[in-house]
């Protein structure tokens, strides 16, 4: 899809039925979040869509959440493609990616908030998980930059409102932003940093992707657009921010100031705990005439944060493994919707050259991941089919020669209730690879032969029997029949 605006694509969900709007005024303190969790929690996946609130108290702002990621449906309306093509999107978008163009006006700044005017509390920025989280949250892209290389960084990392002024924000210490961040804060100089609101969606959707650092997700988002994403220099600060977002918020991290972040509820279901994190004060709001602030929904799974993180690096999993390590007899991949995105399960479907191949690129793709859980299937089994998976389960796997467990490869999140501890800290945890390839020729499959399928699906017709959508795994059988 060519590259288009935060409203454009408003307007496309809202044709397609993706899109409830909500005329009267809401409370950003309670009702946003809550209603957004009944839409994940009360629907199934195509049942579900985004939420639009046209007024919300205490603020002259829109706000919008499950735009993209409510469903594989709204994810793929935001790619331009159908929900069976995400992975192949992905995988074209990473092998050409775009550099982003500069321009020297943008929407985003056609309002620009400094000094006193900078109020936080201006944005309907909401409360997420309402009466358990510490403040309301900023979840959004953030960019940073590496102040040796100039490349910039961009990942999802929550954020505490801490004031008008002032934000805690939670930087994984393993992550890309913290890495990028220290290259000045190390040398005792302000970090810039910016938030990204809403904008172009192939941003939103790149900056989920798990990519190899010094890699800018920009460049990603470049070649799902099919197009270079415009960029303008920020205000008040040395970063280069899109130039299409509904607000940017820019900002500095304070060289040597932490403070506690948290709670707030987490993507794997609990609540997260409290640990010290970087502090940025804010030098600038930047704006859009009438902005909308689109946040993205997390805590309890599934949430737009674990759609977006798991279709999102599916695609990234599969480009990896074919055409980066060589894995070309790869054909599918497919990570859980309802876990951490990078951080559950992911299957794969693949033709394996030997016996071992299988185990072999399972456990590759474990130990180079987050994954906790990796299934291998033959590609003639839909890996999005849990009913065709289980019947792989039973059909291809011995549990004593196909399991591979990784001890001490894993490192979970610590709400995850499987975590041990050693002296108050997590300690290593395991993996494990589930290799569900067919390890010898079990001969044809105990369905007609094709020609007798065929022939018995004109005869249903003729009869007027009800009609028939018969799902992959069926199709993939008769193939083989
Ligand atoms: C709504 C949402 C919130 C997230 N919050 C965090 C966070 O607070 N810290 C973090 O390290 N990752 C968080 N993630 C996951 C990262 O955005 C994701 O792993 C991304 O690829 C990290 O970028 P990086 O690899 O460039 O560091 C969040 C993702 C989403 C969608």
């Amino acid at each position: 899809m060519a590259n288009i605006s935060l409203r454009s694509f408003i307007d496309i969900i809202d044709q397609q039925g993706l899109l409830q709007r909500v005329q009267r005024s809401v409370d950003r303190a309670w009702e946003p979040a809550t209603l957004a969790k009944w839409v994940f929690q009360g629907l199934p996946d195509d049942k579900r869509f985004g939420l639009l609130f046209e007024k919300v108290a205490g603020s002259k702002f829109r706000f919008a959440t499950g735009l993209i990621g409510a469903s594989t449906a709204s994810y793929a309306a935001a790619m331009g493609v159908k929900p069976n093509e995400i992975n192949q999107k992905w995988v074209d978008a990473l092998l050409k990616p775009i550099p982003p163009v500069t321009v020297t006006k943008a929407p985003c700044q056609e309002n620009v908030l400094v000094g006193a005017e900078v109020k936080l509390s201006d944005l309907p920025i909401p409360t997420w998980t309402p009466g358990k989280d510490v403040a309301p949250y900023i979840t959004n892209p953030v960019i940073t930059k590496n102040a040796d290389t100039g490349i910039q960084n961009v990942g999802v990392y929550r954020t505490q409102v801490l004031d008008e002024q002032r934000i805690v924000i939670n930087l994984n210490p393993a992550g890309q932003g913290t890495r990028n961040s220290r290259t000045y804060t190390d040398k005792g100089k302000p970090a810039p940093i910016a938030w990204v609101i809403g904008g172009d969606p192939a941003m939103l959707l790149a900056a989920t992707a798990k990519l190899p650092y010094g890699v800018n997700e920009a460049e990603a988002a470049g070649g799902l657009a099919g197009e270079p994403i415009p960029f303008v220099k920020a205000k008040t600060i040395d970063l280069m921010v899109p130039a299409n977002a509904e607000f940017i918020i820019e900002g500095e991290i304070e060289p040597g100031v932490s403070l506690p972040e948290g709670p707030f509820g987490e993507f794997a279901g609990y609540m997260g705990g409290v640990a010290p994190r970087p502090v940025a004060r804010i030098t600038a709001i930047t704006h859009r005439n009438e902005a909308i602030y689109y946040g993205f929904t997390s805590q309890m799974p599934p949430s737009e944060s674990t759609i977006m993180q798991s279709l999102t690096n599916a695609g990234v999993i599969l480009k990896q493994l074919r055409y980066d390590l060589g894995e070309y007899t790869v054909t599918d991949a497919w990570i859980d919707l309802n876990y951490g995105g990078a951080m559950g399960h992911a299957i794969i479907a693949m033709d394996p050259r030997d016996a071992a191949h299988s185990k072999r690129v399972g456990v590759l793709l474990a130990t180079m991941t987050s994954l906790k859980r990796v299934t291998v299937v033959d590609s003639d089994v839909d890996i999005r089919d849990p009913e065709h998976m289980d019947w792989a389960l039973n059909a291809r796997f011995d549990p004593g020669n196909d399991l591979v467990v990784l001890h001490g490869e894993g490192q979970f999140a610590h709400m995850d209730s499987s975590v041990r501890t050693v002296n108050g800290r997590p300690a290593p945890a395991s993996k494990i690879v589930i290799d569900a390839t067919k390890k010898m020729d079990t001969g044809p499959f105990s369905l007609p032969d094709k020609a007798y399928m065929d022939k018995g699906l004109a005869l249903w017709k003729e009869l007027g029997l009800p009609e028939l959508d018969p799902p992959k795994r069926a199709l993939y059988r008769i193939a083989q029949s």
